[in-house]
């Protein structure tokens, strides 16, 4: 465990999956957590669960491609926690296209939210921590982020983009008392993504996750908290070493 008593934090795509993951541990770690995702209904899920769980968080229904309902969020955080240490960039999307049979509008929604939503969400919060002199940013991206992938044309895309801005902003940022890095899963189980993207393998007949779990070198699917416990460290004084890099958490599926 690490002791991030008292600092604040934005976890976006809270309201399930590796985000939920992630805010469950930081608020367990003693982060004030605040909950950002455009699924109302799953966000009361897991607002419920965490704030009965004994933690400190808030709720605030957020599309993170909308610039303003961002800036929106990160005044009211600032106004009802006083700062802004933590940002965890995590909502994110994919479909499973190649150039092939990819729409036009697949490729352009995959990027808004996984690219701009990065940008949008950076651009709101460094203000503030460049103020502060302090902060950490994680964004989530992929292995895919470092390998093209079959029928992943525009999830490589903006994977492979989070990564390049990991890198830009952690060279820029780092002046500013700032770090920047990324994790890369593998192949998550239990998320909503994981099964909207086997319903998809499935319908162009290409084995799904579980069914390539044995090609993993440690033998299973990773799970969110497996993520969580790696955004923990990440975040914690133990990585203060640490910027612009991009850690692969896949049981060992890719090493580069
Ligand atoms: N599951 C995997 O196998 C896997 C592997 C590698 C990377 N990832 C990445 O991990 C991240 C989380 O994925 P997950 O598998 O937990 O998915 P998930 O679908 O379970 O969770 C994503 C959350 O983001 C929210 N969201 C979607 N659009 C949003 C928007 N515009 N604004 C705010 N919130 C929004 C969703 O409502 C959902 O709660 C993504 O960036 C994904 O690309 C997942």
């Amino acid at each position: 465990m690490y002791d991030y008593q008292g600092n604040v934090a934005i976890v976006t795509g809270a309201a399930r999956g590796i985000g939920r993951a992630i805010a469950k541990r930081l608020a367990a770690e003693g982060c004030h957590v605040a909950l950002w995702d455009n699924n109302s209904e799953a966000l009361d899920l897991t607002f419920g669960d965490l704030s009965a769980a004994g933690g400190a968080v808030s709720r605030a229904v957020i599309d993170v491609t909308d610039l303003a309902s961002v800036r929106a969020g990160v005044a009211d955080v600032i106004k009802s926690w006083g700062r802004v240490d933590i940002l965890v960039n995590n909502a994110g999307t994919g479909q499973v296209a190649s150039i092939i049979d990819d729409r036009p509008e697949d490729f352009d929604f995959t990027m808004r939210l996984n690219v701009s939503g990065t940008f949008n969400c950076c651009h709101a919060v460094v203000p503030t921590m460049v103020e502060n002199k302090s902060g950490r940013i994680i964004n989530i991206s992929s292995w895919f982020g470092k390998v093209g992938r079959p029928s992943s044309l525009a999830y490589n895309a903006s994977k492979f983009a989070i990564l390049g801005m990991t890198q830009s902003m952690g060279l820029d940022l780092a002046a500013h008392g700032i770090r920047v890095n990324a994790v890369c899963p593998g192949a998550i189980a239990n998320t909503h993504m994981r099964k909207v993207a086997d319903e998809q393998l499935v319908a162009k007949g290409l084995p799904t996750a579980a069914e390539r779990a044995h090609t993993i070198p440690l033998g299973r699917l990773g799970e969110p908290e497996d993520i969580a416990n790696v955004v923990a460290f990440l975040l914690s004084d133990q990585a203060s070493y640490m910027t612009g890099q991009g850690i692969n958490v896949t049981g060992g599926l890719w090493m580069n």
